[in-house]
């Protein structure tokens, strides 16, 4: 099991440390936990120890620990993260000061070092500060940026601990990234479209667009640069994604062209709408002229479209069917010139549209198929990267 060192300084946000660690166990990863020993004023150490099941670590002299501990830890871990990052401790790391197990322990470290600071908004522009941030920078040192809002001493500004989520997706980027992810761009699109009858009236469907983020986010943490393009959603985009929003399936279709040339995956993840008003109009239509102007035409297919346009770009497709999906699926892949097609029966009750689970098939232009049984749309996003990551290999041995 991949195993994180977290740092844990004497900030105020000292609590949020623990659900750092419940995330970072859901991805299947083991946390040991290093305090500072001003840290233990806030929160004894037997609270990480139970929830890790590992000692926490305080003293770099102690009896009851390896000898030599801050060394030979350094080869079972995959990340040293300090989250809370006191002014204090990114001091310490920026002039080398060693001067306790956390400090001297960062010397010794050969893996990847995430630091999220944490404090009072003075404290954290103080050039000093800005300083040492830079100095860590440039030596390789990666940064979650702090929110800016309502700080424990109630000013309010920038140098509020970033929330779990997006300090352990940054976590997750430095111990998952690798080729031939690393230097691709993916573009995914996610989420339903509108299509509009008048302002206040228009055609969509259930599309959560839960599918689309989680690819978006398994991508960004592989290690590519990804854009997505998403139809309205109540989603918040994964730090590190570029996000564009749209509402119809032209705008849908004028985001994707614009970013496709430089695409080398392409995710159509998105429900776009199948059909259109003729005319939208620019007033709020009254209700007894409704019938009368409810005449509909079918929108742009961007996946046919772009299967048109391919050169290197790798085209995955997703079609939502309710019944004979594998025919169908087989028809869209061939017609549209996909290289690898989701297929998912959204009839079955529990998955498909807003839900957090799914159950998909792949196909490939040679026939073959592959049944992912029910998981979370998580699972299921890291199961289509993995099948990504053949196809980029494959194309990588034919280049
Ligand atoms: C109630 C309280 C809250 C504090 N919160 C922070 C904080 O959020 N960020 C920070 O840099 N220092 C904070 N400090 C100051 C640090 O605890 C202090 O600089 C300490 O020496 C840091 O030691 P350490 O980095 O070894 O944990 C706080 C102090 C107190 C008493």
């Amino acid at each position: 099991m991949r195993k994180v060192a977290l740092g844990v300084s004497s900030s105020i946000s000292i609590y949020k440390a623990c659900e750092v660690i419940r995330l970072f166990q859901s991805e299947g990863l083991g946390v040991r936990v290093i305090m500072t020993e001003k840290a233990t004023r806030f929160i004894q150490p037997y609270l990480f120890t139970s929830l890790t099941g590992e000692r926490t670590i305080v003293e770099l002299f102690d009896d009851q620990q390896r000898p030599i501990e801050h060394i030979s830890l350094v080869d079972e871990i995959s990340l040293l993260l300090i989250a809370p990052a006191t002014a204090n401790i990114i001091g310490k790391l920026a002039s080398g000061v060693a001067d306790d197990f956390l400090s001297t322990f960062y010397l010794a470290a050969k893996c990847p070092v995430l630091v999220a600071p944490a404090m009072n908004e003075a404290m954290f522009l103080h050039p000093q500060t800005q300083e040492n941030i830079r100095k860590l920078k440039a030596l390789g040192v990666e940064f979650v940026e702090p929110d800016t809002g309502y700080l424990a001493c109630g000013k309010k500004g920038p140098g509020r601990l970033a929330s779990p989520e997006t300090i352990v997706h940054h976590g997750l980027r430095l111990i998952k990234s690798r080729e031939p992810f690393r230097d691709k761009v993916f573009l995914v699109t996610a989420g339903p479209t509108r299509e509009f009858l008048d302002p206040v009236r228009f055609v969509s469907n259930p599309s959560s667009g839960k599918m689309g983020y989680e690819l978006a986010r398994e991508a960004w943490q592989l290690g590519a640069e990804v854009i997505l393009v998403s139809g309205p959603t109540g989603l918040e985009a994964p730090a590190g994604v570029y996000l564009e929003k749209v509402n119809t399936a032209e705008e849908m279709r004028e985001a994707v062209r614009k970013h496709y040339s430089r695409a080398d995956v392409v995710l159509m993840a998105a429900a776009v709408a199948d059909f259109r008003f003729k005319k939208t109009l620019s007033d709020k239509a009254r209700k007894t002229e409704i019938g009368q102007t409810l005449e509909i035409e079918p929108t742009p297919d961007i996946l046919e479209e772009l299967g048109r346009q391919k050169q290197r770009q790798l085209l995955v497709g997703f079609a939502a069917e309710t019944g004979r999906l594998g025919e169908r699926a087989a028809e869209k892949m061939k017609k549209k010139k996909v290289d690898l097609m989701v297929g998912n029966d959204v009839s079955g009750p529990g998955v498909g549209f807003a839900s957090d689970e799914n159950e998909v098939t792949l196909f490939w232009p040679d026939g073959r198929s592959r049944k992912i049984p029910r998981m979370s749309k998580r699972k299921i996003s890291q199961e289509i990267m993995a099948e990504i990551e053949v196809l980029l290999n494959e194309r990588k041995g034919k280049s």
